[in-house]
């Protein structure tokens, strides 16, 4: 049954309810947000979600979030019953075929999401909650606050750039009405995609498979929120926010960069070390502290970083060429490691996936790190050895690694990833891709030319010295005053 599992204090208090699709991705920057929230307001904030995401949510907040009135509700939920694996809550390690089969199964949660804001509604003497913070995922939220009557925002966890072509995408499918390689969007005439900057879910759209069908329903009931909030900054994106407010004409505010250390004080790590949100656990925690000390050792901005994420996977020749490529670039990396795509759902590393001797190869020559699964990123890219990252370009990625002003080569896979690679390479010039169209075979001389020139030739400086620009401006935009009153551009960070 549906219970709200943190005591609460019952005086009365305006009542925010959040909501974010079941992601690493969406959870984090949701739960930096409800915090800010919290500190700034003094609200009460209820996040919403399955049990097993407020499982994980719960000493999240006990230890970042203490002091603040930040309550968790559970909502039912049988992971067995849309079909999935159980215990299959959120994206982690799920494949396309299944993510999809949660998004739908959300949809299912709608009289539970109901329900538990009537509960509130009574708990706080009558007074329905001020807003519904959605994610854009669930647009379907939009119709429980409408018959409420209780204004619904979505959350837009990506940049203002990549909301938009991504919504442009599904509403117009331009590439449809083409057989030209290169097109325009309609509502957005100075972007021009070529096929190959399609996410391939959207590529192989029909029109009516379930994805396609999933994101109109969402999209359709978006656009009539009563406004967005974007995990973006004006200074980065403030054209696209423009286009945003336009073609919606309803506010749209921008609140980040959301990051889940205050970029504001002067050293993250100091910060963010004893996080366990980052250290997710004590096998972690000691090989986080390795990690850490074996960036203590190399020579300021030398280290690449390589990650996807926390849900993409690359495929096992693309790993090969990867592995390969970085070894003779010579340019020391911490390589997170998760199986390939063709791997069976849920299985472990093995060392078999690399080249044949690799591991040992870089161990004996001291060549970098390869951590399996999950490395404590921030404090990775918050390290001065670390020069690169070699990124999927998911929006708090690049969040992360410019706060730090490190640049980006972009390896872009899915969803919005393809638009935030192509913006920071284009227009805000930070990134450049690894690949750019993916025709052919990845091969590992590609890999060692992109990574030298990122690393150490003067294109590389060019992007360092741009991103460290995108730092200041980041600073700029959650600045505050002596009193810590907001003087930036971000509507309520700090
Ligand atoms: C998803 C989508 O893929 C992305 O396109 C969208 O913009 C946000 O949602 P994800 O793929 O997980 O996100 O990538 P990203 O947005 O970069 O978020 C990953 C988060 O996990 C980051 O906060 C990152 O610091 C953290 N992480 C990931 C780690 O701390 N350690 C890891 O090893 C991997």
């Amino acid at each position: 049954a549906e219970k709200l599992t943190t005591a609460t204090t019952r005086e009365f208090k305006h009542h925010l309810v959040m909501f974010p699709f079941m992601a690493q991705g969406h959870i984090i920057p949701f739960l930096e947000l409800a915090k800010l929230l919290a500190k700034r307001t003094g609200f009460a904030i209820t996040i919403a979600n399955t049990p097993l995401n407020i499982r994980n949510l719960k000493p999240k907040i006990d230890s970042t979030g203490a002091g603040l009135d930040i309550r968790l509700a559970e909502l039912p939920f049988s992971a067995a019953s849309h079909g999935l694996p159980p215990q299959a809550e959120n994206t982690d390690s799920l494949p396309y075929h299944l993510i999809i089969r949660l998004m739908e199964a959300s949809e299912h949660l709608e009289p539970h999401f109901e329900r538990l804001l009537r509960r509130i509604c009574q708990e706080d003497g009558g007074r329905l909650p001020l807003c519904i913070i959605s994610d854009m995922f669930f647009g379907w939220t939009q119709d429980v606050g409408h018959r409420l009557g209780i204004p619904r925002i979505q959350f837009c966890t990506c940049g203002a750039y990549g909301t938009s072509v991504y919504y442009s995408l599904w509403i117009h499918m331009p590439h449809n009405q083409t057989h030209a390689d290169d097109f325009v969007l309609p509502d957005m005439p100075q972007v021009t995609l070529q096929r190959s900057q399609l996410p391939p879910i959207i590529k192989m759209a029909t029109g009516s498979d379930p994805w396609y069908l999933f994101m109109n329903r969402q999209i359709s009931r978006n656009v009539r929120s009563w406004g967005s909030i974007c995990n973006t900054f004006e200074e980065l994106e403030h054209s696209s926010l423009q286009h945003m407010r336009k073609s919606t004409g309803r506010p749209v505010w921008a609140v980040g960069p959301i990051l889940p250390f205050s970029l504001v004080s002067s050293s993250p790590s100091d910060t963010i070390a004893d996080s366990d949100f980052l250290l997710r656990g004590l096998a972690e925690e000691k090989s986080s502290r390795a990690c850490l000390q074996w960036l203590d050792s190399q020579a300021p901005s030398t280290v690449l970083y390589v990650s996807f994420g926390s849900q993409n996977s690359i495929s096992l020749s693309h790993m090969k060429a990867l592995a390969l490529g970085l070894e003779s670039s010579q340019q020391p990396f911490i390589w997170v490691v998760r199986p390939p795509l063709e791997a069976p759902l849920n299985s472990e590393f093995s060392a078999e996936f690399l080249p044949e001797g690799f591991e040992e190869r870089v161990k004996e020559h001291k060549l970098g790190l390869i951590i399996r699964k999950w490395a404590p990123q921030l404090l990775i890219l918050s390290h001065p050895s670390t020069g690169g990252f070699l990124s999927h370009c998911g929006w708090n990625s690049v969040l992360e690694s410019l706060s730090q002003g490190v640049p980006i080569i972009g390896w872009p896979m899915t969803a919005d990833q393809f638009a935030n690679s192509k913006v920071l390479e284009e227009e805000v010039g930070v990134c450049i891709e690894m690949w750019r169209g993916k025709e052919g075979e990845l091969e590992p001389e590609t890999v060692e030319r992109r990574v030298k020139m990122v690393m150490k030739e003067e294109k590389g400086n060019r992007l360092r010295q741009r991103a460290a620009e995108i730092r200041e401006a980041a600073l700029k935009a959650v600045s505050e005053d002596k009193n810590g009153e907001m003087k930036g551009s971000s509507v309520c960070c700090g």
